[in-house]
This record gives structure tokens, C-alpha cells and sequence, in this order.
């Protein structure tokens, strides 16, 4: 099993490929499949802002697309010693997939902690 350090190190790649010029936050995320692939993805804005992606849910749409399903953990990272938070968005997506592991550089929670109302099919 990958380490949360190692998970972290990818995250800080895939945020050398963000595209922020209008909030110049820029975020990368590493996704750990249970197959052991790892997805990442960084956040990619928009001149109309509403456009914007995370950089989480870039590497979970990478990852479903490629036919991924089940997750262990995501690294999630800014500029380095900065905290994080994933946004609500993105809880409610990652949330669809699972109860996985949410690591930063602040540790481990899983994603129950950040959400722990979340909204899903079990509802319908
Ligand atoms: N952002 C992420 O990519 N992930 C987060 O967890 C928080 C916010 C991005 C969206 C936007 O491009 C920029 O950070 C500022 O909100």
C-alpha cells in the first residue's frame, strides 16, 4: 500500500500542471484506485470562473473514465505548508464513490469526517 507521504509527493507533481491565472491557487490531488493506480489532477479554471474544475474531481473523472470504481485515499495538496480543504463540491462528488481517505498535509480523515450528511442514492 502506498504511503500517505509517497501519495502526497505525486499530488505536489500534478500541481506543477495546474492552470490557475485568475485565482493563482493552484492545487494538485493524487488518487489511490484499489487496483494501485494513481490518478492525478490539478485544478483547471476558466475565463467565465463558473467553468472551473478541481483538482480533485479531475483526477476522480481521470480515474472513472479509465474504468476505475474503488478508491482507498486522495492526496490533496496547495503550496506547500499552506492547509486544505476540499470544497463542498467536491466532497459531494468523491462522496458518490465512497467513504475513502482525504490526506493532506494535515493528516488523514476520511471523507464521512468532511461530510457526514452527504446527500446519495440511498435517499431516492
Ligand atoms: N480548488 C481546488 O482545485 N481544490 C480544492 O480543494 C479547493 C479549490 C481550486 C478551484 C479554483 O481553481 C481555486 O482552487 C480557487 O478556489
Amino acid at each position: 500500500m502506498m504511503s500517505n507521504k509517497e501519495l502526497l509527493n505525486y499530488a505536489y507533481q500534478a500541481r506543477e500542471h495546474a492552470y490557475a491565472p485568475y485565482s493563482e491557487f493552484l492545487v494538485g490531488a493524487a488518487l489511490l484506485s484499489t487496483s494501485g493506480a494513481v490518478y492525478l489532477g490539478c485544478n483547471v479554471e476558466n475565463a467565465s470562473y463558473g467553468g472551473t474544475i478541481c483538482a480533485e474531481r479531475v483526477a476522480f473523472t481521470k480515474a472513472i473514465s479509465e474504468g476505475e470504481r474503488s478508491f482507498v485515499k486522495i492526496a490533496v495538496v496547495t503550496a506547500e505548508g499552506r492547509p486544505i480543504v476540499p470544497c463542498g463540491m467536491c466532497l459531494q462528488f468523491m462522496s458518490e464513490f465512497g467513504d475513502l481517505a482525504v490526506v493532506t498535509e494535515e493528516g488523514e480523515r476520511k471523507l464521512s469526517a468532511y461530510l457526514p450528511y452527504a446527500f446519495g442514492k440511498d435517499f431516492f
